[in-house]
């Protein structure tokens, strides 16, 4: 039994401006399960829609976002979440933080800037189990915070105190104070200078390797998934476009636009000048029609113009969603 299962999401922004308006489908028929157990990496060019499918699996959507179809069903040891009949109060007493938490982009958001960090946690805590005794809290925050390798009077000190990176360690902290099932961080090494980034990412592994719990990865970043994820899925525009093992994805990608990705990440000694994607990326108010890569891939058919290109099993947990690798296979 996966830990949660996505089935055909559908979620837009309808948004009404001086009579317009607009929908926007920013989570267009996506399918994906992530099992116990596995950090699964989620990435794509900026505005693919990689935040707001997490805010639909979060249980965090707000308007103008709506999910249109689909589901999103959770399967915990303390029971099933089904994401479109859990009630507002269950989802906040029993799931948010305790079964699921949310590292949002820009880790400030969750830091209160004119509170010692200290109350940040007094306020989670408080609001989700009590704190009946405030000496075992601040011994147990003190040890969390000290097993997590962070300097435990980090506790007492503002936000606006900390470095980029010590934000970002302070959110990861207090995302795992209950030891949820699933932890989903997103963009949390961007912004911050690569030394820090391997120290974010490799809390992130440590708490993952000692809790085996899920987590979630988003980040455009594929350095980042290279080192951190088990499996990583590509977005583009709206719809996941191919989905494997990080080796397969690395080695061996068959989408054209993963091809695109891998082909122009770096390489020490490389000197050989990479070509750029040509066009836009399309704008998911109008998006183009069939493979939304069409206009932008090099391997474009007519069939693409017209044709949504369905998701292929082709071994090994690889999926992907391309005509030209459908007629390679069949
Ligand atoms: N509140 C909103 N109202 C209308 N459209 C929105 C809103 N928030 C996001 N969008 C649009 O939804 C699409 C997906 O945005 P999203 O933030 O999910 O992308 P992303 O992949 O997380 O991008 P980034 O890498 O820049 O964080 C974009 O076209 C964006 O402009
Ligand atoms: S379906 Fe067609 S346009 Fe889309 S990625 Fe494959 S070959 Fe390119
Ligand atoms: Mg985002």
């Amino acid at each position: 039994m996966p830990l949660l299962d996505v089935q055909d999401l559908r979620a837009y922004y309808r948004t009404e401006m001086y009579g317009i308006s607009r929908t926007v489908r920013a989570v267009d028929d996506v399918s994906f399960q992530l099992q116990s157990n596995e950090i699964y990496g989620v990435a794509g060019e900026s505005s693919c829609g990689k935040t707001t499918l997490i805010k639909v699996i979060s249980g965090t959507i707000k308007p103008p976002l709506k999910v249109e179809a689909g589901h999103v069903r959770y399967h915990f040891k303390s029971g099933e979440v089904d994401m479109a009949t859990a009630s507002p109060a269950d989802m906040r007493t029993n799931v948010r933080w305790k079964e699921i938490s949310y590292i949002m982009q820009g880790s400030m958001s969750v830091l209160n800037p004119v509170r010692r960090i200290i109350r940040t946690f007094e306020d989670i805590v408080g609001t989700h189990q009590g704190i009946p005794n405030r000496r075992a809290f601040l011994e147990q925050t003190r040890a969390h915070v000290k097993v997590l390798g962070l300097p435990p009077d980090v506790l007492d000190l503002y936000p606006h105190q900390l470095s980029g990176g010590m934000r970002q360690r302070v959110a990861i902290a207090l995302a795992t104070v209950f030891h949820p099932s699933l932890i989903i961080a997103d963009e949390p090494t961007t912004a911050l200078d690569v030394v820090v980034q391997r120290g974010v990412l490799q809390m992130i592994k440590d708490i993952q390797a000692e809790s085996a719990n899920t987590v979630l990865l988003v980040t455009h970043d594929l350095a980042v998934h290279a080192n951190v994820a088990d499996r990583v899925a590509i977005m583009y525009a709206g719809r996941i476009v191919e989905e494997a093992p990080t080796e397969t994805i690395f080695n061996a990608p068959r989408h054209p636009y993963t091809q695109h990705l891998i082909h122009s990440l770096p390489m020490i000694g490389d000197r050989s000048s990479k070509a750029s994607l040509g066009g836009a990326p399309p704008n998911l108010a109008n998006p183009p029609t069939g493979c939304r890569f069409h206009p932008r891939c090099p391997h474009a058919m007519n069939r693409c113009q017209t044709e949504v290109p369905e998701m292929l099993t082709l071994g090994d947990r690889h999926r992907v969603a391309c005509h030209l690798v459908e007629e390679a296979v069949v």
